[in-house]
């Protein structure tokens, strides 16, 4: 533990910590390629007198990540992405077990959040770490005065990136931030086999369903949906696509998928999951016609794919926590609606997020760019960035030798030909 951070916190219960070193030991063992830039950044130190404020899900990879960062020299603040995401056990084992400010408890509320992100805004950031958006955020409109200190930072989802384009095409965006998210190495990964698998991991720990021989309906078949709508048929579903992307919507098709819009495909789904980073896309036109005993689950990034809000007003009852984070709503004709992780992102709400070797390569990304940031960041205008390409492949690279593949190196007749434009027919 470093002697001269003050380490400050405000999690559940600092008694879990060995229970969640136990468990960030676990998910380092799948994490390799971390690994190693862990030790590296422990010999070269490339975050010395760097204090980093991180806004992410509380998770045992996140942890790890947490880790190499501080092993780098870093003096880090971490605070959660969602209130429904933190570990508690990995929150007080960071704290006690390992000496970093973590600000964050499983179930807070709205009020308790905001406040989680002021705590780790305090530390004084030179380098943000978002993941949604919602750290920058405060950044930009209550905490200004801090702006001036941040020389940079990285985003690591979809919607994140969606929201700093829009401050930078206003112009509101007042430092660079790195869209991790649009690594190859991140969204082909991450958002698909990792969200892939661990939504059906949730809705399995919430409601012990069976999908063989159901109909689950996904919204939305982007680079998650994707992951989503593929398990579900590698689990015997009838997989039912919903999209506003003609594009998007011939590829589902293509890939054996029924395409057909919700109004339609709300009358005779049995699970729904929304991946689509957008809001209403479940709403009261679509409950009102949904088969009693329907399963709905979201995972895209925030609580607003499912009305919730209109399940709250117009359900005659609500009968909380059925299951693990499973509440049914009953509306007013009987019929029962079955909300998981309050319609908060399920893979982190009712299970642990995605398996820790997927989230090697997009905390890897981030360590990388973090270090590119600390070297760079002088040298980019605010908005959004790319991260650089040869990160991106270093992770690839380093990430297929762990898992035992390995590829071809061009000979120099086919280098050439590549890179000429002479040879024809
Ligand atoms: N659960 C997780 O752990 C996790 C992981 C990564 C990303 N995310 C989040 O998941 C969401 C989706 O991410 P992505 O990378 O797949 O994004 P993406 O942009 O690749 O895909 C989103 C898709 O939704 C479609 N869409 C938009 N509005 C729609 C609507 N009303 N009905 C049907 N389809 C609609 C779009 O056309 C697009 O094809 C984002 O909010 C992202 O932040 C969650």
């Amino acid at each position: 533990m470093s002697t001269t951070t003050v380490i400050k916190s405000d999690v559940a219960n600092p008694a879990l910590a060995s229970e969640g070193k136990k468990k960030i030991e676990w998910a380092a063992r799948n994490m390799p390629v971390l690994a190693q830039i862990k030790d590296r950044f422990a010999k070269e130190k490339p975050f010395t007198g760097i204090r980093i404020a991180a806004c992410m899900h509380v998770t045992t990879e996140t942890a790890n990540l947490m880790l190499a960062l501080k092993a780098g020299g870093a003096d880090i603040a971490l605070c959660a992405s969602n209130p429904l995401s933190t570990q508690d056990d990995t929150a007080a084992a960071l704290v006690y077990e390992y000496g970093i400010s973590v600000f964050a408890k499983n179930a807070i509320d709205r009020d308790g959040y905001y406040k989680h992100l002021n705590s780790a805004l305090d530390i004084k950031p030179q380098l943000v770490f978002d993941d949604g958006c919602d750290l920058v955020n405060v950044l930009h409109t209550s905490r200004t005065e801090l702006i001036e200190g941040v020389m940079a930072g990285c985003e690591e989802t979809t919607t994140g990136v969606i929201r700093l384009s829009q401050m930078a095409k206003d112009g509101a965006l007042k430092f660079p931030m790195i869209a991790v998210n649009d690594t190859d190495t991140k969204h082909m990964f991450d958002n698909r086999y990792g969200t892939g698998q661990s939504t059906f991991d949730a809705i399995f720990r919430a409601t012990n369903t069976l999908i063989a021989g159901k109909i689950v309906v996904v919204a939305g078949f982007g680079y998650c949906g994707k992951g989503v709508a593929e398990r579900a048929k590698g689990l015997g579903a009838e997989v039912i696509v919903t999209e506003i992307d003609p594009t998007k919507a011939l590829d589902a098709m293509m890939q054996g998928f029924r395409v057909m819009p919700m109004a339609d495909a709300a009358k005779i789904g049995d699970v729904f999951i929304t991946v689509t980073g957008n809001r209403d896309v479940l709403r009261e036109e679509h409950f009102a016609v949904m088969k009693d005993g329907a399963i709905m689950a979201n995972s895209g990034h925030f609580d607003i794919e499912i009305d919730v809000a209109w399940l709250e007003q117009n359900s005659k009852q609500k009968n909380e926590k059925m299951r693990h984070q499973t509440d049914e709503y009953v509306l007013k004709d009987g019929r029962r609606l079955l909300l998981l992780a309050e319609g908060r992102l399920v893979n982190l709400g009712a299970a642990e997020g995605h398996p820790a070797s997927v989230m090697d390569m997009s905390f890897s990304d981030q360590a990388l760019t973090a270090e590119y940031l600390v070297k760079e960041a002088k040298n980019l205008k605010p908005g959004v960035h790319d991260v650089p390409t040869y990160i991106d492949k270093e992770v690839a690279a380093l990430k297929l030798i762990s898992m035992g593949g390995r590829i071809d190196t061009l000979t120099p007749a086919q280098d050439m030909y590549l890179n000429s434009w002479e040879h024809g027919s």
